[in-house]
């Protein structure tokens, strides 16, 4: 274990810490990432080992713009109709690796594909861009455990180990969706923050989930993942004796040892916002299980489930 490290106090000083090849977790609109220079196999190998991560889980790299995107991946016209469309945002696309991309294998796990997005975070955006280089981050957590989304979640989960710049509370609250694009076909790797219903809005297509073996080149799909140390158990109307309860809408866990509600009005967009961290405090109230209110599948619902049904899944 490290000693703790001193936080950035500015973009500058948090592009120094990653040009020089250590991490440093900064925000973005989805949820904070723990970044690394993508073209630093050192630093790349310490986010691997910071997080715990399986070796063969590729990471996201992030850019300021689509000049430097353009680089890295290779965008037919659906992937530009893409990107033109939603970024910068809350969207990752999984595309080929363009020639001389100059990446760490480590990023891509030694595919043939790299997955990349330009965060809507305009400071995330300065910061790679006073890198100069791609940011490799995934969420800053320990793997398998929540994803934070304060500067405080981070050096919670780390102990203070990385350096984090605070760019205050994340927006969105839930990592990017996660589309790979093959030819004209648009497949769904992982539910977030763009709804599903809104990206074939925009293209006149379906976008189908990708299939099983799909999901284990996405091994964020690893089944028990985004867990809190309680217990989860879904779809509950109301709390047993003793649960903390996760509600949402109408179903607020009255007698429940500790409650929270995503939303009250029942807005998902509020309910994405406050998931993680809702989660990570109901889990500090000590509660063996986490109770938690239906919530509907559809628009930021079918990510905010996917989240859900990880976090109750058996431990691995
Ligand atoms: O919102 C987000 O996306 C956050 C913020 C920090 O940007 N990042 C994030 O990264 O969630 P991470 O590393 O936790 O998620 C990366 C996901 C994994 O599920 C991984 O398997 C998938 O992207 N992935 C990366 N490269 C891929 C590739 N070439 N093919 C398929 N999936 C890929
Ligand atoms: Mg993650």
């Amino acid at each position: 274990m490290r000693a703790p490290q001193k936080d950035p106090q500015t973009i500058e000083e948090a592009a120094a810490i990653l040009r020089s090849g250590r991490l440093c977790a900064f925000a973005t609109e989805t949820v904070y990432g723990l970044g690394a220079d993508a073209t630093n196999s050192d630093a790349v190998l310490a986010i691997y080992e910071t997080k715990g991560r399986p070796r063969f889980n590729p990471l996201i790299c992030h850019c300021p713009d689509m000049a430097m995107a353009r680089k890295i991946a290779v965008f037919n016209p659906v992937a530009q109709a893409l990107a033109d469309r939603f970024w910068p945002g809350p969207m990752t696309l999984v595309l080929p690796l363009a020639t001389d991309a100059g990446l760490s294998d480590l990023v891509t796990a030694g595919l043939e594909t790299v997955a990349l997005r330009i965060p809507g975070h305009e400071a995330a955006r300065n910061l790679v861009a006073a890198v100069g280089r791609p940011v490799a981050a995934p969420s800053a957590n320990p793997s398998g455990r929540l994803s934070p989304t304060t500067a405080e979640a981070v050096r919670a989960g780390f102990g203070g180990r990385v350096p984090v710049l605070d760019g205050g509370p994340c927006e969105a609250g839930l990592e990017s969706t996660i589309l790979a694009v093959e030819g004209e076909a648009v497949t769904q790797l992982r539910a977030g923050a763009l709804a599903r219903e809104t990206v074939e809005a925009a293209l006149g297509i379906a976008v189908p989930t990708a299939g099983h073996d799909a999901a284990i080149a996405a091994p964020g799909m690893l089944l028990s993942h985004y867990a809190p140390n309680a217990g989860v158990r879904l779809n509950a109307e109301s709390p047993a004796p003793g649960e903390a309860y996760l509600g949402f809408g109408g179903f607020a866990g009255d007698g429940a040892r500790a409650a929270l509600n995503l939303s009250p009005a029942g807005d998902l967009h509020e309910a994405a916002r406050n998931l993680f961290s809702f989660l990570a405090r109901l889990d500090a109230s000590g509660a063996g299980k986490i109770a938690v209110a239906p919530i509907p599948v559809t628009g930021l619902g079918e990510a905010i489930n996917d989240r859900l049904e990880r976090a109750a899944a058996p431990r691995r």
